[in-house]
């Protein structure tokens, strides 16, 4: 596998999905083959879960809610994001594994083991060489206005707990990056993600430099 992989992770309203798509503008103005993709909704099979995880109509119970987001992983690791980086392609992708350790783990307290288990089946190992995590607290975060999924209008004390469950991840893991997202407009956010990127991967600055 030759390309890089990398994640960006974030409570709802932390500004991430506007960044994966400026690094991905960045990765493709410097002449590198970059893929953009999301979690959940990558396939077309993953569209269907994720109508069913966040907008469908009937109860799931975070067993359910778990799984769903882990079926999604699979069909999405097979069939997207390995071929790209089997390709060499970059690929950037909003939100990975530790949305569901963060989301169904830390905020609704279902087995960390069990989950960890279930993605090694989903992902078959893949881990992101890098992943940027925005730092917004609950609190601070955009809120949206007008319809909002099934887990945007959980309560406060779940969104902290995701949040807290964020910066467990960002403790135990090397490949991951916090930035300071609070009160900085989305091109002092956009420096700090591309700071981190060259830092951590420096193969992709010199592919920046070369092109
Ligand atoms: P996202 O696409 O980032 O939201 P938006 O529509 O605001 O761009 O994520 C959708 C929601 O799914 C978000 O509330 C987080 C949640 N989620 C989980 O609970 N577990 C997961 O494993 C993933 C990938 C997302």
């Amino acid at each position: 596998m030759s390309g890089w992989f990398i994640t960006l992770e974030g409570i709802d309203g932390s500004g991430k999905s506007t960044q994966a798509k400026l690094l991905y503008e960045r990765l493709l103005a410097c002449g590198i083959a970059a893929l953009l993709t999301r979690e959940p909704g990558g396939t077309v099979v993953g569209q269907a879960l994720r109508k069913l995880c966040l907008n469908g109509g009937e109860t799931l119970t975070w067993e359910t809610e778990m799984l769903l987001m882990a079926a999604d992983r699979a069909q999405h690791v097979q069939e997207v994001i390995r071929p790209a980086l089997e390709q060499g392609c970059c690929v950037i992708c909003d939100r990975y594994i530790d949305s569901t350790v963060a989301y169904q783990g830390y905020g609704a307290q279902a087995s960390l083991a069990a989950i960890r288990q279930v993605n090694m089946i989903a992902t078959q190992g893949l881990e992101p060489h890098l992943t940027l995590l925005f730092d917004i607290k609950p609190t601070e975060r955009y809120v949206r206005q007008g319809e909002v999924d099934r887990i945007e209008k959980r309560s406060l004390e779940y969104h902290q707990r995701v949040y807290e469950g964020f910066m467990q991840i960002a403790r135990e893991n090397e490949r991951v990056v916090v930035i300071p997202a609070k009160r900085k407009t989305p091109a002092e956010v956009a420096a700090m993600v591309w700071q981190a990127c060259v830092t951590k991967l420096p193969h992709l600055d010199r592919s920046a430099e070369l092109n």
